[in-house]
């Protein structure tokens, strides 16, 4: 088996190493309800999921998927942009997952945006608590997927090392601008660089 996972495994694999029962977290793009799944399976019972969409659709089907898993009460789903963050969650939270670009077998041109997307991982970055994590899987290859990356990493590389270690998981040797990671740790204590 490939040592090196592909980018969404990757991102789950954080996810995991993180997440905890009881946790409360964000799927910020929730598309078809995998991702959301997943993170109702890992904060379990007592633990909660605040999922995002924009779509109706996507809302739907996440609903469906979580109803025939029997975690539909682990999650509150959001008809809204993940930019709007603060006014739906206001407790700090374990994690945040973001899973960008468009929801599949829907409209393309509906896709997650720069602007957007910024705003709400700097939305996502006051609400982790310490010790927490924020992972991105980005999609480079579709339209628009180049200047999300660009405009995330502008923001991102301008946090505060001591607060935040930022780093980025990508194939350099793939055809088509494969899908990639950013990830986000909210440090436990203060790190000091000198
Ligand atoms: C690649 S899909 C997500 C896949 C999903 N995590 C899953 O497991 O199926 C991206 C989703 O982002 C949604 N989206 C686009 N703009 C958004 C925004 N501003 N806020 C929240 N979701 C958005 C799209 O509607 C689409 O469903």
């Amino acid at each position: 088996m490939a040592k090196l996972l592909k980018a969404l495994a990757f991102a789950q694999q954080l996810q995991r190493e993180t997440v905890r029962a009881g946790d409360l977290v964000v799927d910020a793009t929730a598309g078809q309800g995998f991702d959301t799944e997943f993170l109702a399976r890992l904060v379990g019972e007592q633990g909660h999921v605040y999922a995002f969409d924009v779509q109706e659709l996507a809302l739907r089907r996440t609903k469906e998927r979580l109803a025939a898993a029997g975690l539909l009460e682990r999650v509150t789903l959001c008809h809204a942009g993940h930019e709007d963050m603060p006014a739906h969650v206001v407790r700090p939270v374990r994690s945040v997952m973001f899973n960008l670009g468009y929801l599949p077998g829907s409209d393309h041109r509906i896709i997650t945006r720069p602007d957007t997307t910024v705003r709400a991982v700097q939305a996502a970055v006051e609400l982790v608590q310490a010790g927490g994590l924020i992972t991105l899987v980005i999609y480079p290859g579709h339209a628009g997927g180049v200047q999300e990356q660009a405009a995330l990493t502008t923001y991102l590389s301008g946090l505060p090392q001591g607060q935040y270690t930022v780093a980025r998981y990508e194939f350099i040797n793939q055809i088509n601008n494969p899908p990639l990671v950013i990830a986000i740790e909210k440090n436990a204590a203060e790190r000091v660089f000198v």
